[in-house]
């Protein structure tokens, strides 16, 4: 199989990349073209940034999993589009083919619907990394279900949250995970978020580790089982939903610089389009090839880059149930062997985890299946680039440095594997449909080369979210209203002497620790519940391996008496409201906060402090009380 619409040569990328700009509607449609339609759409792009509002392919009909599986089913059955590999090494692995995969989602999606579950409806889908959770994913997008995948390392609160903000009716779960060495019980997490969601009627429960549950009657009822009974009844096949071009496809929680996580809505035909466009030019796809993203479905890496980008374009995707150092730091070499893994798509965190490691893990493993390296969620340092280069592509491989966002639903700005040239630690150029700017605080556009400034982007591309899930307004002041008629990404950005794109990091309130973005707001609301705490500022500060680590000061109320174990009750408060992922690195208690006279928190100076700089803080005397900044200053940890 090819792709007619594969960038081939630098001058085809120039050439596409201008028809792109100079006439969007025709470049997309040809593109569209490549798709299974149930009809055609009757306007290309209708859009404005001020409601905002965009519409791709508005009038057309289609489903999303016939072009992800029937179309493939059809044209080569036994062709593997998923290959599992399990946490434990010794357990087996799973390889399922694309006749076997539209088989499973068409039963699980008479599951879902004997479960009560209608086209449109909202459903939580928290599971392990299992084949089961992408054939949930496909059978919700079948029967026109929204699904909302919550990544399986968040609490039962934050679980809570994102069911009541989208009011799901049904949740899909497992009994447990392994992680590492480690038995998550996802079903006593999900029984626990329950007790504060009305609107879900179902529960269903994919037995994964034969653990011992307790079960809900009526309300919960076992996967196995329900797919039992469509199996008695002989039901093979169910056609897919009719979907609008701009019905809800999926909502993707992600955080902001506000308390509350926002629910990124993705819509069935532009986000279909670009997570195929982006997967077959970015990584340059070629039929067969073994593709593994290592990401979790949990998060926009996954949804894009392990199902939706991979199977619509009939590739194998490699799925991988456990973590990088587990049972040793080779785990991901192991598998490139194992499986001959051709395109591996990696975060740098995970990098430079591994490299902390030295080479042992690598030695004797035979990576020369290895064609195109990728890396995502975060600015990759040189040092890691060269690493990655060096020892795992033994320099024969090109690395993509893919920038990209939740919102943004696949990549915008990378080079293209083998074709435009790599930079370490740059993104370089921006795909086809991709208009960036800079601009500087007032939003004025900076033009030309060598300068840096806010990252937005001018113009829609098929991918772009359309709202957040239930608040419209809220999609309009976090994205649309900073600059007139620009999307602001929040990313800082330089731009070179060459043209090339290098993103430098977060401009707002958000953190991104080990690829995992997370809003200061968010975990100052969950330190603030230690009922201890009277008040708190977190920022980031630059840590070897994560990228950035949390740094969070604390005003204590009364006394300290093990500091150490007030620390870890903190810590514990916040992993129990978020999750884990958002625990901060470190706590320095402080009898005050620096404040402006209007009561606002001073990041920039307690950022400064947290950064290790401490002479050059700036300017303090706009401060109420200035003598803190002295304090916290002396006890930095
Ligand atoms: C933020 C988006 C996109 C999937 C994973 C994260 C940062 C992402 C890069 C990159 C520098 C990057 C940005 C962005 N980011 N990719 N290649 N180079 N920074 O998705 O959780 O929505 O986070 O991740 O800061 O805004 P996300």
């Amino acid at each position: 199989m090819s792709y007619p619409y594969q960038i081939k040569s630098v001058e085809h990328y120039h050439e596409q990349y201008q028809k792109s700009i100079n006439d969007p509607a025709s470049f997309w449609s040809e593109i569209a073209n490549n798709f299974v339609w149930h009809k055609k759409w009757d306007q290309v792009l209708n859009w404005n940034f001020n409601e905002p509002k965009v519409e791709w392919f508005a009038g057309g009909k289609l489903n999303i999993t016939e072009n992800c599986l029937d179309r493939w089913a059809e044209t080569q059955p036994d062709v593997a589009a998923i290959i599992w590999e399990p946490n434990e090494p010794s357990e087996k692995t799973r390889t399922i083919t694309y006749k076997d995969l539209l088989l499973h989602v068409c039963q699980f999606a008479q599951v879902l619907k004997n479960n009560g579950a209608k086209k449109g409806d909202r459903i939580c889908i928290y599971m392990p990394m299992i084949p089961e959770l992408t054939i949930a994913i496909l059978a919700c997008a079948r029967i026109g279900a929204i699904h909302s995948v919550v990544f399986g390392g968040f609490s039962a609160q934050s679980i809570s949250d994102r069911i009541q903000d989208a009011a799901c009716n049904i949740v899909i779960t497992a009994d447990g995970v392994y992680r590492g060495n480690k038995v998550i019980p996802l079903k006593s997490v999900i029984d626990e978020a329950l007790k504060t969601c009305p609107s879900v009627e179902k529960t269903i429960v994919y037995n994964r580790l034969q653990l011992s549950v307790s079960m809900n009657d009526g309300k919960d009822v076992w996967w196995n089982k329900e797919i039992q009974k469509v199996v008695d009844k002989n039901i093979q096949f169910i056609p897919a939903e009719s979907m609008d071009a701009e019905d809800m496809l999926f909502i993707l929680y992600t955080s902001g610089s506000t308390g509350k996580p926002k629910g990124v809505v993705h819509t069935c035909a532009g986000y279909m389009v670009w997570a195929n466009y982006t997967f077959v030019n970015v990584f340059q796809y070629q039929s067969r090839q073994i593709h593994f993203c290592t990401a979790d479905i949990g998060w926009i890496t996954g949804h894009s880059y392990i199902v939706y980008g991979p199977l619509s374009a009939g590739a194998t995707s490699l799925m991988f149930e456990g973590i990088p150092t587990y049972p040793d730091a080779g785990r991901f070499w192991s598998i490139v062997e194992k499986h001959n893994v051709n395109i591996l798509y990696t975060a740098p965190t995970a990098i430079r985890s591994l490299m902390s490691f030295g080479k042992e893990p690598i030695e004797g493993k035979n990576l020369e299946s290895l064609q195109v390296l990728g890396t995502v969620g975060e600015p990759i340092n040189e040092e890691a680039w060269h690493w990655y280069n060096e020892n795992i592509g033994n320099k024969r491989c090109p690395i993509v440095d893919t920038w990209w966002q939740t919102e943004t639903g696949g990549v915008l700005i990378s080079n293209i594997a083998g074709i435009t040239n790599a930079k370490p630690s740059f993104a370089t150029l921006p795909l086809p449909g991709v208009q960036p700017v800079l601009v500087d605080e007032q939003g004025n556009n900076i033009e030309g080369n060598g300068v840096s400034g806010n990252l937005c982007i001018k113009f829609p591309w098929p991918g772009m979210l359309r709202t957040t899930y239930g608040d419209h307004e809220r999609c309009r002041q976090t994205y649309f209203s900073t600059y007139k008629n620009l999307y602001f990404t929040g990313d800082g950005c330089l731009r070179d002497q060459d043209g090339d794109y290098r993103i430098t990091g977060r401009v707002d309130d958000v953190l991104n620790v080990s690829g995992h973005r997370i809003g200061t707001a968010e975990v100052e609301n969950a330190i603030n519940m230690h009922a201890g705490v009277v008040e708190s500022a977190v920022v980031g500060y630059p840590h070897d391996i994560k990228g950035q680590g949390i740094y969070a000061y604390v005003i204590f109320n009364g006394e300290i008496n093990e500091e150490v174990e007030v620390k870890s009750a903190i810590a514990k408060t916040v992993s129990t409201v978020i999750g884990a992922i958002a625990k901060p690195d470190k706590i320095q208690f402080v009898s005050g906060l620096p404040k402006t006279r209007s009561g606002k928190i001073m990041r920039r100076i307690l950022r400064k402090i947290a950064e290790g700089e401490l002479t050059n803080i700036g300017d303090t005397t706009t401060l109420l009380d200035p003598s803190v900044v002295e304090e916290i200053k002396k006890n930095r940890l």
